[in-house]
């Protein structure tokens, strides 16, 4: 039976977080300190309605609740406003898409990420990590943030394009488009751009995109068409697009197209943030950073690194647990009701926004103790030792899990081993390290020394 307190809820909808007002809703209060405002939302109960101007949105701080979002109920939720913003520099790739369409293209994307392809790409990983890490004078001192984004991307060039690595057009074009997509959560969070989709007459806030997103098909195209005449499997991404076959056929270039663009989306500023930060916190521990490097130096000398030898960096793996507990780059995740939903005893229209933050929940002091300290410890087998379900989520869960997932951590892994293996690293400037609160969380800057090891 449902309890009076559910019933009254489903009646007068979900309460209204404090500190809204007229027009702005609770915007402001984003753009002072999102991170902070979503934390503090639990206060209001496991569901609580913010406004984004005049959108609603009903945001999730409960974990049971985000499993009936993500889970359960799955099939009535697709993503919300800010995907809709994103199609249009995006595509209908995976993270835009929904219903028949998003479970095909998952199925036939989903071989590309098997296990024994990731192991072919991480060697680029190790070998590209490598490189970035030797290039790194002992003694100098580096902002890591471009740094890190540049390798990146450099890896996810030669994890999808085997057969294109150092095209200069597609490297331009690739650059051009990153510089404009990253408008997208601003856009989501913006209450002008909330009222204007009130007013149909008015266009609607978009970026610059399709210059850069027109140049950027046009290549990928070129690309497509190569690897098609030819029909080899290079052992990259894109060969195994192209390959993957459903009951339905293939993908068509143009499905291609979009899926690939998302990849860049999906698989650089959040690894590149991830990175940024381990590097950020074992710079700062110098014990955490000490048992690293004991793990890098009982590796076998002498042969290049790869997948076989993550299962030996267990503790590393760890270190990267916490800090994508601390810093999910995906800090807040976003759904919209395809149906009415009744979710925690309130029932929710169709078309309702629906938000959850791992970032809130992985600071959730009933959820986890004493939730700002950095503890690897917390992880007492490995990273893959799962914490109570839907309360660790930094790649989502259900059928949205970042299909990236692997890919993510055998990358994460080895580039953090390449950082320390010849390297040992400490903060530099007086400033402390801020988070940027967009797309993804990420570090405003990190500036590290470099010194010789073993010392
Ligand atoms: C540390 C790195 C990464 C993090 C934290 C991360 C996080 C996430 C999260 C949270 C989602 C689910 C979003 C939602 O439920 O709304 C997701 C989806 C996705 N990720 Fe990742 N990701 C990472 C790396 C990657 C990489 C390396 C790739 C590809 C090369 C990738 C490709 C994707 C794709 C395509 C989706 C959409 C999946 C779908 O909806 O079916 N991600 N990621």
């Amino acid at each position: 039976m449902r309890s009076a307190a559910a019933a009254a809820r489903t009646a007068t909808g979900a309460p209204t977080a404090r500190g809204r007002v007229p027009l702005a809703g609770h915007s402001l209060r984003f753009r002072r300190d999102a991170l902070r405002f979503v934390r503090e939302l639990r206060r209001h109960g496991p569901l609580t309605k913010i406004y984004i101007g005049p959108r609603p949105v009903h945001f999730v701080t409960d974990p049971e609740l985000v499993r009936e979002v993500v889970a359960v109920q799955a099939r009535a939720f697709e993503k919300g406003a800010m995907f809709t913003t994103l199609r249009a520099p995006l595509g209908d790739g995976l993270i835009t898409s929904a219903g028949d369409r998003h479970l095909r293209h998952r199925r036939l994307m989903q071989p590309a990420f098997h296990h024994e392809r990731i192991a072919r790409y991480a060697r680029v990983m190790a070998e590209r990590s490598r490189a970035s890490a030797a290039a790194w004078e002992p003694g100098t001192t580096r902002d890591l943030v471009p740094e890190i984004h540049r390798l990146t991307l450099d890896i996810l060039l030669r994890t999808l394009y085997a057969g294109a690595p150092d095209d200069l057009e597609l490297h331009a074009a690739v650059q051009d488009w990153l510089a404009v997509k990253y408008h997208s959560m601003r856009l989501a969070l913006s209450p002008v751009h909330a009222w204007a989709e009130r007013v149909p007459l008015l266009p609607a806030w978009r970026p610059p995109h399709t210059g850069p997103l027109e140049r950027l098909a046009a290549v990928q195209r070129r690309i497509i068409a190569a690897y098609r005449a030819d029909g080899r499997d290079r052992g990259d991404l894109l060969s195994m697009i192209l390959l993957a076959e459903g009951a339905d056929g293939a993908l068509t270039d143009t499905e291609v197209v979009d899926e690939l663009i998302t990849l860049f989306l999906a698989g650089t500023g959040t690894v590149s943030a991830a990175l940024a930060w381990s590097l950020h916190e074992i710079a700062r521990r110098p014990g955490v950073q000490r048992r690293i490097h004991e793990e890098v130096d009982s590796l076998p000398a002498g042969r290049p690194s790869g997948i076989g030898d993550l299962p030996a960096l267990a503790y590393t793996r760890r270190v990267l647990a916490e800090v994508l507990r601390l810093y999910p780059p995906s800090w807040l995740l976003m759904r919209r009701t395809v149906r009415p939903v009744t979710l925690g005893g309130t029932r929710l229209p169709q078309g309702a926004e629906v938000f959850f933050s791992p970032y809130a929940l992985h600071r959730d002091p009933h959820l986890y103790e004493d939730p700002d300290r950095f503890d690897p410890e917390r992880w007492p087998h490995d990273a893959a030792a799962k914490a109570p379900r839907h309360t660790y989520l930094p790649f989502g869960a259900g059928s949205r899990l970042c299909i990236g997932e692997e890919f993510a951590w055998a990358e994460l892994t080895l580039a953090l081993a390449a950082f320390t293996a010849h390297r040992r690293l400490t903060p530099a400037g007086a400033d402390p390290v801020r988070p940027l609160v967009g797309t993804v969380l990420r570090p405003d800057r990190l500036l590290l020394t470099a010194h010789r090891r073993p010392v």
